[in-house]
């Protein structure tokens, strides 16, 4: 069975659901006495442009959707209002008026006459649970369904399994980009293959430390996992039986905000090993602003980026942290995916890429 991909789909007078990487990192800023939100990276948002564009040009109606954090119902903090705004800005709309609307049941905001974005998804209770009826009730919107959120396309969440049961479903340019390069690197990695886990999301990450265990040279983990290490020390004890791969937890330091620079020092070393480095998240709490925390993380990605060999980097915070240092063009290739590129490398099957067979 082959994927269903969008070039070959007749989108021509349709109304496109296009589910889209909204999850963006955001920062709270206060100007004039008034709190505003901004976005402090758009790396996943430009990564969708193309296909947004394509259907524009080949004269379909868009509905983008997607979700942005992990809301409790509804909240004002994690609207997509910004993002509504900067799709405004990129398709250089002038005298923008954005117009907040209805389609069916759901908020969202009128870009174009043609393009409408609907509020962030995770509002509403029947997205996570995926959820038969409201499932259906977003497919009702739209006659085609677009799947390019390659980094939530591991979650079984109404838009991104339910949506495309009862619609023509394809993937975006995007995730077919992402499947096309990381099957390649799953497939046949030049070793040594060294994978570097760091960032928050724990429950998401750790089972992934363990997968990475079977299939990578070395496994660095830094950063707030780090300090799960009763469980990775388990980890550790099994790789070490049937001695598959090397892990190595990073130390951190007193204040617990990064990890220490003899274990940074350590972890230079297993990168200059490497013939394909893989990274996901951050091993330092890089939004403080107290503290240089992000001394290590900062010193990894001139590492991997001095090596020169294939480096992939995926996961909003990382993809912000980099951009932010200015070193995103010296990785070969930048993942919209952070917990769903490792489970894609842990040769999982995601279910939002399996529905679009
Ligand atoms: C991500 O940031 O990895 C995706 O947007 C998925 O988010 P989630 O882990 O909250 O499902």
């Amino acid at each position: 069975m082959k994927l269903c991909l969008l070039k070959n789909a007749n989108v021509s007078g349709k109304t496109v659901f296009l589910r889209a990487d909204l999850d963006v990192p955001l920062s709270q800023q206060k100007t004039n006495n008034r709190q505003q939100t901004k976005i402090i990276d758009d790396s996943r948002l430009l990564a969708w442009m193309p296909t947004l564009e394509y259907l524009l040009k080949n004269g379909a109606k868009v509905i983008i959707a997607g979700h942005l954090g992990r809301p409790k119902g509804v909240d004002k903090s994690l609207s997509l209002n910004p993002v509504a705004k900067w799709i405004s800005n990129k398709l250089k709309i002038e005298n923008l008026k954005l117009k907040k609307i209805n389609l069916g049941e759901f908020d969202g905001w009128e870009v174009l006459p043609s393009l409408f974005l609907l509020e962030n998804l995770r509002f509403y209770e029947g997205e996570e649970k995926n959820d038969e009826e409201f499932a259906k009730k977003l497919a009702g919107l739209a006659d085609v369904y677009v799947n390019d959120a390659f980094a939530a396309s591991h979650r079984k969440h109404a838009s991104i399994v339910g949506v495309p049961k009862h619609l023509p479903h394809f993937a975006g340019f995007r995730l077919e980009k992402e499947i096309e390069v990381l099957s390649k690197v799953l497939k046949d990695p030049e070793r040594p293959l060294v994978v570097l886990i760091g960032g928050a999301k724990l429950e998401t990450k750790l089972p992934l430390v363990e997968k990475m265990h079977h299939f990578a040279d070395y496994v660095l983990v830094g950063g707030k996992i780090a300090k799960e290490t009763e469980s990775l020390i388990k980890v550790q004890h099994e790789k070490l039986n049937s001695a598959k791969s090397m892990l190595f937890v990073g130390e951190l330091n007193k204040n617990e905000t990064d990890i220490t620079d003899e274990s940074t020092e350590n972890f230079i070393q297993v990168i200059n090993l490497a013939k394909t480095i893989i990274w996901n998240g951050p091993v330092g709490y890089v939004e403080n602003k107290k503290e240089d925390s992000a001394r290590a993380s900062r010193k990894l990605a001139y590492a991997i980026a001095k090596s020169k060999e294939f480096s992939i980097v995926g996961g909003g915070d990382t993809l912000g942290f980099l951009r932010n240092i200015g070193l995103s063009e010296e990785f070969s290739f930048l993942s919209t995916g952070g917990g769903a590129m490792l489970e894609f490398l842990s040769d999982n099957k995601l279910p939002g890429i399996e529905i679009l067979y």
